[in-house]
């Protein structure tokens, strides 16, 4: 299949362009940034924004995984809004694209976030059939679920096929600098202090990198085609376990200082991707632990 990326050159999109091409695609790397990780397949330095270059770069295309975004939410929160601009409105043009080019299917990355702060209890399972926020707090969120709300448009009013993938938090290989793993990682290894709020007991969900990227390329199946899935990991971390986790695998002892819990603290809750393994036959390989192995391995030692 031919396959055009957006935001392939980023850290989630490069995996995925690598499980791709694993997998025999020809693919086509869509975004502002030249790629920096060896990939072997075409890219074009380009806005998505940019209607006619895009509209050009998706001729004989069969998919396209729009993961183009802004994606850092503070500089959504400082920059509305031109990283609307990148995020939803992107999506419409990715969408139109597909329309005048007979593009078979536009492959969403979404969020989590989507389903909001809902119910801070616990035993609150979360799947596909949970509705959106209703009181969205975050410009991100409403973004991420105008862009959904687009692909479903163009499906009814078009009949162009989408498949929406709402990610969990993704950690691994070329993650960005500034997310929780990586801070963590590098305050050990300096001896510098980690800040904790409350015990550390509030829970996360975590979703390997290169399980998330094999995950996207599962959606991609027949069964995949105009449906939503969680694509996120099976455990529940606590923070405080990030914290032992690193402390075991890089031999070496945290400095912790705990502080007060911030008011309303999200506590956690879990999101269910069984859909996904029902369906495509995607679970995640890596248990939290051995993928923060492999992780931490592969920045020590780059390869
Ligand atoms: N990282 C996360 O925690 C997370 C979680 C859930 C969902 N997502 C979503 O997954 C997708 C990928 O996220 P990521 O973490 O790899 O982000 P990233 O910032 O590493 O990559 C995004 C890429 O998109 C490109 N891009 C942005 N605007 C563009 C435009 N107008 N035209 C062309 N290219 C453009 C950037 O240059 C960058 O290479 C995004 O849609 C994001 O919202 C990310």
């Amino acid at each position: 299949m031919k396959i055009l990326v957006t935001g392939g050159a980023g850290f989630i999109g490069s995996h995925v362009v690598d499980i791709l091409l694993e997998s025999g695609h020809e693919v086509i790397i869509y975004d502002l940034e030249i790629p920096v990780y060896s990939q072997n397949c075409r890219s074009i330095a380009g806005d998505v924004n940019d209607a006619e270059k895009l509209n050009k770069a998706c001729i004989g295309v069969h998919a396209i995984y729009h993961m183009a975004a802004q994606a850092n939410v503070n500089i959504f929160l400082n920059l509305p809004v031109i990283s609307n601009l990148n995020t939803s409105n992107s999506t419409l043009n990715v969408l139109e694209a597909a329309r005048n080019n007979n593009v078979s299917r536009v492959m969403l990355s979404s969020t989590e976030w989507i389903y909001g702060s809902i119910n801070n209890d616990e035993d609150t399972q979360i799947t596909e059939e949970t509705p959106y926020a209703q009181n969205p707090d975050h410009l991100y969120t409403s973004s991420k679920i105008a862009a959904e709300l687009f692909c479903k448009n163009y499906k009814t009013l078009y009949g162009v096929n989408y498949t929406i993938m709402r990610y969990g938090i993704p950690f691994g290989e070329r993650a960005r600098p500034e997310t929780v793993t990586p801070i963590f990682i590098n305050k050990i290894l300096n001896n510098e202090e980690i800040t904790i709020h409350g015990t550390g007991s509030q829970t996360r969900q975590f979703i390997y990198v290169r399980d998330l990227a094999e995950g996207n390329a599962a959606c991609l199946k027949q069964e995949g085609e105009n449906q939503i899935f969680n694509i996120n990991g099976r455990e529940v971390i606590k923070v405080i376990d990030i914290v032992t986790t690193l402390e075991e695998i890089l031999g070496k002892k945290a400095k912790v200082k705990f502080i007060e819990d911030r008011a309303g603290n999200y506590k956690g809750r879990f999101i269910s991707s069984n859909k996904a393994e029902r369906m495509l036959g995607w679970k995640p390989k890596y248990t939290y632990r051995e993928a923060m192995e492999k992780y931490v391995k592969n920045i020590i030692q780059p390869k």
